[in-house]
């Protein structure tokens, strides 16, 4: 087998954001640009030589070509063999299990994850670690330092693979095998679910579906799983085949983006249970016959349902959600007196209290639930808990919804977003606020006190590692809290994220909109941040 090193330049801007390197089509197109980042991740890891690396994407534009110049790369870098998914295909979960499964040394995901797809839209590659999890920070910051020096990169000389016959083939030393995508995770979520008794429920009626795809990678794993193992109609799963475009919509799985989803859900003759997952399939969203589930409400519920899963039958040992996830989990562990962890943003934080055994379950609010059967949220994963949840309970989703809230009271949760904001403007938001933190605790705003205000610090239980800067919290003295703070995913500007939450343990008063019931929180983080007053908004571009 021929290698060439190539010489290339340093790009300045390789520093991946909160879940791997994400940018336009066209910024990965330039010259050497993917393959300086693939060099720099190979560069920054040890001891690979002539082990397996697990290589897959969610299909977006670009995947293809990608995966044939990684696959070269990967050759001439002395890896062993290659686990590819067909056609190029894995979603993030799938991916997690196969490393997991067949103990690669790491894998490469290919995914800018419900960012939209095509020649003008994004790209992204993330590299994920032997447990079949994100890479942790101080790997990402490896590769970033790596790349802002490097001179060289090498690769093989050899004809384009067929990533589309399932089997195993040599390229000079490299074993390269073509695995179905779908296959071992589907095992897998056979292992933890009580698939003959969802069969029954869906077969009888009892259970009605509905799943976007939404045009992404979820469709061949949905239709296998909820149509050919389940028995749900093939009607039950829509914009089921993975375009390149996601047909020039937003692979993002909220009531905006997934609209037919919604209007069927909230129409009449709606079915019992609806979801949606996004791009790269971790993403899930869920709703019944007329509501919609908060992703923080979903993380409780499944909490304090978990014993009824085959798969958490033996009990969970704890939870944990990111820092601007609401506190509702946080009161289901309280009531089962087992640990609850707060973490940053971005789900490369609960690995290690994965690993570790601390959790069983973990969520963020942008609609990522998962739990340690691997190490990445899990759309599908979520969807198949959620309708073994109603077969076992024989209840509607609304009623499982209520019945939590009247338990356990409820968290009213909102988050707005304001999207491709001057990067200027929203540092300088931040700033302000940051000068505000030291003189806030104790002054009171109409009903609300605050109680602390800060720049939310995580110190890892497990190595002790720290990380700053993970968002502006300002909590009252009545539970309720605004965090402020900066996406990491996005490839235009800034993107400001405000969550507000207010907890409401008054059953007579559940049933309200949460726009309304946040009304005055929504008016103090505007009082503290000025967002729309600096950016000139009306208001956010997203509200979920
Ligand atoms: C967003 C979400 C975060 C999630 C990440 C990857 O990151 O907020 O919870 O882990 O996407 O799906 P952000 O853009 O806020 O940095
Ligand atoms: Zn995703």
């Amino acid at each position: 087998m021929q290698t060439d090193t190539i010489d290339t330049q340093p790009y300045n801007d390789q520093n991946p954001g909160t879940s791997g390197l994400r940018k336009k089509v066209r910024t990965f197109q330039q010259v050497g640009y993917l393959e300086n980042f693939v060099q720099s991740i190979f560069d920054s890891l040890e001891n690979y030589s002539g082990k397996t690396l697990v290589l897959g994407g969610d299909g977006r534009y670009f995947n293809r070509e990608a995966i044939q110049t990684i696959i070269k790369m990967a050759a001439a870098n002395g890896f062993g063999e290659l686990i590819i998914g067909q056609g190029g295909l894995l979603s993030t979960p799938a991916a997690s299990h196969v490393i997991r499964k067949y103990q690669a040394f790491g894998g490469l995901i290919l995914s800018a994850s419900h960012n939209p797809g095509g020649p003008d839209e994004d790209f992204g590659i993330k590299y994920n670690v032997g447990n079949g999890g994100p890479a942790p920070e101080k790997y990402t910051q490896s590769f970033y330092r790596r790349s802002q020096s490097i001179t060289s990169y090498k690769i093989a000389r050899f004809d384009d693979v067929d990533l589309d016959t399932l089997g195993s083939q040599q390229a000079g030393e490299l074993k390269i095998t073509i695995l179905d995508p779908v296959a071992d995770y589907a095992d897998l979520m056979q292992s933890i679910f009580d698939f003959s008794l969802l069969k029954q429920t869906i077969g009888s009626g009892f259970i009605t579906l509905l799943f976007d795809a939404m045009h992404a990678i979820t469709g061949p794993y949905a239709k296998r799983i909820l149509v050919d193992m389940l028995g749900a109609s093939p009607e039950s799963v829509i914009n089921a085949t993975p375009l390149e475009d996601f047909g020039g919509h937003h692979p993002d799985p909220n009531l905006a983006h997934a609209r037919e989803l919604a209007e069927r859900m909230f129409g009449p003759e709606a079915p019992v249970f609806g979801a949606a997952s996004d791009g790269d399939g971790d993403r899930n969203m869920i709703t019944g016959s007329n509501i919609f589930v908060t992703p923080s409400d979903s993380l409780a519920i499944m909490a304090a349902n978990a014993h009824l899963i085959p798969g958490y039958a033996k009990g969970i040992a704890g939870v944990a959600r990111s820092m601007p996830t609401s506190q509702a989990v946080d009161r289901v562990a309280a009531h089962y007196k087992i640990p609850c962890y707060e973490t940053p943003t971005g789900w490369k934080f609960f690995g290690n209290l994965l690993d570790a055994g601390r959790i069983t379950l973990c969520g963020e609010e942008s609609f990522g639930t998962g739990s340690d059967h691997v190490r990445e949220k899990d759309g599908l994963w979520a969807v198949l808990f959620w309708l073994n949840l109603i077969a076992r309970r024989r209840q509607s989703v609304a009623d499982i919804v209520h019945e939590h809230w009247q338990k356990f009271g409820r968290d009213i949760y909102c988050r707005h977003d304001y999207e491709a904001v001057e990067t200027s403007i929203a540092d300088g938001i931040v700033e302000y606020l940051r000068a505000q933190l030291p003189a806030l605790p104790g002054q009171s705003f109409g009903e609300y006190t605050v109680k602390y205000a800060d720049e939310f610090r995580y110190e890892d239980p497990v190595d002790g590692s720290i990380s700053q800067n993970q968002g502006i919290r300002i909590g009252f003295e009545n539970g309720s809290r605004i965090v402020y703070r900066l996406s990491g995913t996005g490839t235009v500007g800034a993107t400001l994220r405000i969550y507000l939450e207010k907890f409401e343990p008054d059953a007579a008063k559940h049933h309200q909109d949460a726009q309304e019931a946040l009304a005055e929180l929504i008016g103090l983080a505007e009082h503290f941040g000025e967002v729309k007053k600096r950016t000139g908004r009306a208001g956010p571009d997203v509200t979920t």
